[in-house]
């Protein structure tokens, strides 16, 4: 089985990529290097593609990353998103280059050094193709067996929550292609006053004391500290990010906003945001399965969200069991369905 190093790949010069994101029969834009006994082999040059035997064949030895040198990572992104928007590249695939390029991008973002640039090009790619691979995407369901295919990473919740509000905002604003590519860049930086909050914090949220756990509360309005530094950013952005925490019942935080208080994005955010949240533990790995984090939504808590975004959302996620039923053949369906719950 091929070891796993990190999303940062072995010295910042390699880059890891899920395999299931690799189509057959496609033409490579960059060499793709595997793990063996611990030393990167290259396993195809650019130009070269995968025979879809070779794809199965990686499976069945349970090989989940290949490696990409860094440099030629912006030729790879833009690679996936032409996959991700080619209707000739079967549904399953086109699925997973979305969430692949999604994570990619997110994990830009969050590791530059310079946010504004970074947020610059994230801007540009979601102006582009974010509302094109929004409907390519039929449902949330559709996109949790690729997310669980692909591993944690720190970055996955960030992503996730950007892939799930960009669906979302498609179903309930399916002509308002600004508003999909806004939830995306929501989604994508919703977290980012967690910046300002002690390392030790961020580390083991599990123990904070009181005093952090009210620190900790103060991270939505902690990111509006970044509004002058990245003028690119919509305002209807920044509002929906400071307010991911609150509940359409008044019971949220950092202001314990309600209804109509809270805008349209802000609650497409909240309700994403938790979703994830319920779903993966800290570390990024697996907690709740999809289908009980939802039903723990609508039954324990059902105030907390607004009824018109939960409702919507509920559906979305419910496909889920349609599309294990119908993914492609070079991923195992009961792997899959161990991965999601
Ligand atoms: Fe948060
Ligand atoms: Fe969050």
């Amino acid at each position: 089985m091929a070891k796993h190093v990190g999303s940062e790949g072995l010295d910042g010069r390699f880059f890891e990529v899920s395999l299931h994101t690799f189509a057959p029969n496609r033409p490579l834009p960059c060499d793709v290097y595997i793990i063996v006994a611990e030393k990167l082999t290259r396993l195809r040059v650019a130009g070269d593609t995968f025979s879809s035997e070779r794809l199965k064949s990686l499976h069945r030895h349970e090989v989940r990353q290949l490696y990409l040198p860094v440099e030629q990572k912006q030729a790879f992104k833009e690679f996936l998103w032409d996959l991700a928007t080619n209707v000739t590249v079967d549904r399953g695939h086109r699925v997973a280059a979305v969430t692949e390029a999604t994570l990619l991008q997110t994990e830009e973002l969050h590791s530059s050094r310079e946010l504004r640039p970074a947020v610059e090009q994230t801007i540009k790619m979601l102006e582009k193709f974010g509302p094109l691979c929004a409907s390519q995407v039929e449902s949330i369901g559709e996109l949790l067996a690729p997310i669980a295919q692909g591993g944690a990473t720190q970055y996955r919740h960030a992503a996730n929550t950007a892939l799930f509000a960009m669906i979302l905002a498609k179903k309930l604003y399916p002509d308002d292609s600004a508003k999909i590519w806004q939830a995306g860049m929501a989604g994508l930086l919703h977290d980012l006053g967690e910046r300002k909050l002690p390392e030790a914090m961020k580390r083991e949220p599990q123990n904070m004391t009181r005093e952090e756990w009210e620190n900790f509360k103060r991270h939505p309005q902690y990111s509006l500290e970044y509004r002058n530094e990245l003028p690119e950013v919509p305002a209807d952005v920044w509002k929906a990010i400071s307010e991911h925490h609150e509940f359409h019942d008044g019971s949220g935080f950092p202001r314990g906003l309600g209804g109509d208080e809270i805008s349209p994005l802000g609650r497409i955010l909240i309700v994403c945001d938790h979703f994830d949240t319920l779903t993966r533990d800290p570390s990024g790995k697996a907690a709740l399965p999809p289908l009980e984090a939802i039903m723990m939504m609508e039954t324990v808590h059902p105030d907390r969200f607004d009824p018109k975004v939960l409702g919507p959302f509920s559906a979305s996620v419910c496909c889920l069991r349609r599309h294990l039923a119908a993914s492609h053949e070079s991923q195992s369906k009961a792997e899959l369905e161990k991965a999601v719950g």
